[in-house]
């Protein structure tokens, strides 16, 4: 018997395209199909690695530094090897060297190195912790890690591929380490990390890749150790430009039962303005459950602007742009640093003057240039169309600030 499907065309278009669907992801770092790759980023962040250099991946929160170090990390090429490690929590040098260490005898670099199997002999953990994956030094183990790590990498026979060890979240670990142990402890923290990068017996075998949200300058410049840094080179990610913005969503909307019209897609991204991958993800999964839940046939301005409604309803997704500052900055600081962004939430800009005025009335005069640096640096306002006005990055953040912070 002969059965015909009769399917529309959207319909039996879904159907085909099935397997290359990018998931909504919000929140997480994403990986494999759900990355959208950024084909100039992930060319430049090879540029770098290829020429040998050591890497400062710059980008405030939610831009993508993570998954762009998965996509590298799971797309690797002949001849290197990649490590990751999130060292959000650590507080201590001692503690953020074992933990490379305990990464490092986990990769091929050295699982079949006779050399680094004898030194281990003699520098074997006491309380051995021996699973599947190898040796592993434990908590109370009592080494100078550093100079573990140190020895460990000269170790590796020299045919053997390049090891890529890349740090997430190193500013986080030196803010803990200057407020757990001092400014000195931090300065001593990134003369170590300076230490291992150049030295010219490891820099054959090994490079440097570190990330972070917040601006390691800002916090290595507040302890004066700008010049422990000055060797990295610096990797921006960018908003995605227009066009790449259009194709991760017509990416989605592969995987959701509506479409959006050219004219829809257009008038989100200029909403958006500032078009990070995550903020395009947002907004597709509020219109999703809001064509879910008002059982919509169709996708109308209205619903777009009821999801942009519900969007900045997720507290959680930026409550972490206030708390940052409310905890990184001390009271004067922070009320200046406040005003100026509830200022701008509420006139869409702020001059150099106002900004200038500001730090009169907080007796600021001396840092607020600082203060100010780190905003632009962390990702909340720019100068770029004119150097004398400051407006917010995201239109989107702008919003959620006036109604959250400022009222
Ligand atoms: N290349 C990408 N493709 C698709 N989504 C992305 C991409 N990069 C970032 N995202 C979105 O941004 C969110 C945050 O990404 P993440 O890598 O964790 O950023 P960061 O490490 O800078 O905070 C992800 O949950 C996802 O929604
Ligand atoms: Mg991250």
């Amino acid at each position: 018997m002969l059965t015909i499907f009769i399917l529309s065309s959207k319909l039996t278009m879904k159907l085909l395209s099935k397997g290359a669907k990018m998931k909504i992801q919000t929140g997480n770092p994403v990986r494999g199909k759900d990355y959208f790759k950024r084909e100039n980023l992930i060319k430049k962040a090879w540029d770098l690695i290829d020429s040998g250099n050591h890497i400062l991946i710059a980008a405030p929160r939610r831009v993508g530094k993570t998954s762009l170090m998965y996509y590298l990390k799971d797309n690797s090429k002949d001849g290197y090897i990649f490590l990751y490690l999130d060292t959000e929590s650590i507080n201590n040098e001692n503690e953020f060297f074992r933990r490379i260490v305990n990464k490092v005898l986990k990769t091929d670099f050295v699982k079949n190195s006779q050399k680094i199997l004898t030194f281990l002999e003699t520098h074997k953990p006491t309380k051995k912790k021996l699973g599947p994956d190898g040796v592993e030094f434990g908590v109370s183990e009592d080494f100078n890690y550093f100079e573990m790590l140190s020895k460990i990498l000269k170790s590796s026979s020299s045919e053997i591929k390049k090891l890529i060890i890349m740090l997430d979240e190193f500013p986080e670990t030196l803010e803990n380490i200057i407020e757990d142990e001092g400014k000195n402890a931090g300065k001593h923290f990134l003369q170590s990390n300076r230490e291992l990068r150049h030295d010219t017996e490891l820099s054959e075998k090994v490079q440097f890749v570190y990330t972070g949200s917040i601006g390691l300058e800002n916090i290595v410049s507040k302890i004066d150790a700008i010049k422990t840094i000055n060797d990295l080179s610096r990797l921006k990610v960018p908003p995605l430009k227009t066009e790449e913005a259009k194709k991760i969503i017509e990416l989605l909307l592969k995987n959701v039962d509506f479409d959006l019209s050219e004219y829809l897609i257009n008038y989100i991204l200029k909403k958006i303005e500032w078009l990070i991958p995550f903020y395009i993800q947002l907004i597709i999964q509020e219109i999703k459950y809001t064509y879910q839940d008002e059982n919509l046939d169709k996708i109308k301005k209205t619903t777009v602007e009821h999801a942009f409604d519900q969007m900045l309803e997720q507290r959680h997704h930026f409550e972490h742009w206030h708390t940052r500052i409310r905890a990184s900055l001390k009271s004067t600081e922070y009320n200046f640093t406040k005003e100026l962004l509830n200022i701008t939430s509420e006139n869409d800009t702020i001059s150099s003057n106002e900004i200038r005025n500001l730090s009169v009335k907080y007796h600021l005069e001396n840092i607020y240039k600082d203060l100010v640096g780190a905003l632009v640096y962390d990702g909340y306002i720019n100068n770029n169309e004119n150097n004398q006005i400051y407006r917010y990055n995201s239109p989107i953040l702008r919003m959620w600030w006036r109604q959250n912070v400022a009222n």
